[in-house]
């Protein structure tokens, strides 16, 4: 079952590492190159458009106990918070703040203890990725039986119940808001893993895109830079005839590249605002990826850099993207080649010769938006980097990455070293 293309990906696929599939022969595709069988069902309710945060009462169950998780407190100034607290006053609620970007795993544990005294039956999520990600590993925490929460996320198993909880999304890009996967890090091990599953999808989620208003420059970048990504994950292959699912992914990069300026010039501006904000959710809410072969080595490489040196997550898909792509180059170009010519106009050329074009625009693209493309500009320590996330792969199995499951640890540290 593809839960919600993200699940199946980062938890499932890495756990079955270096399994060959039937896709290759002697690096040829051969003729099983068609789309897959699917199921897709996507149960999350989506409340998009200005003021709508007012119609949380109707969607709360009511009697309701409510933990109000949020971050750091960007929705005390810019007046979520406000208008969330006129919306649930029927309810009981207890606030919960102060969850770090990349939902640090002790601190939620604090929270979870909260959750248990508490007796409380809701969660509402207002934020960003790490707020929502935070909530969906409270959800299934609330449930877990055994001692160790963090299990949840070395299991390797599909997270089947959880507390029931919606969010108000404040910040697009990572898409968590309708699916079913959360990411998690641990300091005091460095690390940052994945997890979900069927009962981890919101119950219902609010997109009201005037909420853009308030984020930083640095925010939005990061997050047309990780809804792009999340794309790319799912489209940059091989290609295997699902004609509809590459126009649906191409229109999503096509409408990122031509919002992006109008978005980082003026937040507030609504029509591009919309747009960004519904795009980034499409990039992530499993439908571009039903009956396609997916990717995800870029975030399993970004997610490393992300617990060693504290990268913002959508800049170290940056970093890594263009030097995957330029390594995996042979087993990829057609799709790049696709990609160059429909979303940057390259048409002249080779098929080798556009999907080279294709990863320079990808570069570019990210630079324009004023994102780094390499590691040595966002951390001094970067020597080493490399062969200790290839020695992290391999302690955990993930021998085989990407659609091909052909990138081995010794690959992962070719790509992280090209990325330096
Ligand atoms: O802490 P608060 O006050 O919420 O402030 C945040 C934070 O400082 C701020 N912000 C959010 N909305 C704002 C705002 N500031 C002003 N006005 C607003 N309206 O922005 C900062 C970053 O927020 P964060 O939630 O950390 O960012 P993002 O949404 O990019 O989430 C990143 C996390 O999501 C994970 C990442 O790994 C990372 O941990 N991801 C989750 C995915 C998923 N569940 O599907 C997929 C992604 O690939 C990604 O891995
Ligand atoms: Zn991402």
């Amino acid at each position: 079952m593809n839960y919600c293309g993200f699940y199946d990906i980062h938890v499932l696929i890495y756990k079955t590492g270096g399994v060959p599939i039937k896709i290759l022969l002697n690096n040829n595709l051969t003729k099983e190159s068609f789309m897959n069988n699917f199921e897709f069902k996507n149960p999350t309710k989506i409340i998009f458009g200005k003021d709508t945060i007012a119609n949380l009462s109707k969607e709360i169950p009511a009697n309701a106990k409510i933990l109000l998780v949020y971050g750091s407190g960007s929705i005390k100034s810019n007046g979520v918070y406000d208008q969330v607290m006129k919306a649930v006053s029927g309810f009981e609620v207890i606030e919960y703040g102060g969850i770090p970007s990349n939902p640090e795993y002790t601190i939620l544990l604090k929270a979870l203890q909260v959750i248990k005294s508490q007796k409380i039956t809701f969660l509402l999520a207002v934020g960003g990725g790490s707020v929502i990600d935070g909530t969906k590993f409270l959800s299934a925490a609330a449930l877990y039986e055994e001692e160790t929460p963090w299990n949840l996320l070395t299991s390797g198993k599909p997270i089947l119940k959880g507390l029931p909880f919606a969010t108000v999304l404040t910040l697009p890009a990572t898409g968590s808001e309708m699916n079913s996967g959360f990411v998690l890090t641990r300091k005091e091990t460095k690390e940052k893993l994945a997890a979900g599953g069927p009962a981890l999808y919101p119950l219902f989620s609010i997109l009201d895109p005037q909420v853009v208003s308030s984020i930083p420059q640095k925010q939005i970048a990061n997050g047309l830079a990780d809804a792009y990504t999340h794309v790319l994950e799912q489209y940059m292959t091989y290609p295997n005839d699902s004609l509809l699912q590459d126009r649906f992914a191409e229109s999503i990069l096509q409408t990122l590249v031509e919002v992006a300026p109008a978005i980082l010039k003026d937040p507030s501006d609504y029509q591009a605002a919309s747009n960004f904000m519904w795009s980034c959710t499409m990039a992530l809410n499993g439908l571009i990826g039903q009956g396609v072969p997916q990717d995800w080595a870029v975030h399993m490489m970004g997610h490393e850099l992300t617990a060693l040196f504290g990268i913002d997550h959508a800049c170290t898909l940056a970093i890594i993207a263009p030097s995957h792509y330029r390594y995996n180059l042979d087993t990829k170009k057609e799709k790049l080649a696709q990609y160059a010519e429909r979303i940057w106009g390259v048409t002249a050329g080779t098929t080798e010769e556009k999907a080279k074009a294709g990863i320079d625009k990808t570069e570019d693209f990210f630079h324009s938006i004023g994102i780094k493309t390499r590691l040595s500009e966002y951390t001094p320590d970067y020597s080493g980097a490399a062969q200790i996330i290839s020695k992290r792969f391999t302690a955990r199995g993930w021998l085989g990455l990407g659609e091909h499951r052909k990138v081995a640890p010794a690959d992962v540290a070719n790509i992280v070293e090209m990325s330096y």
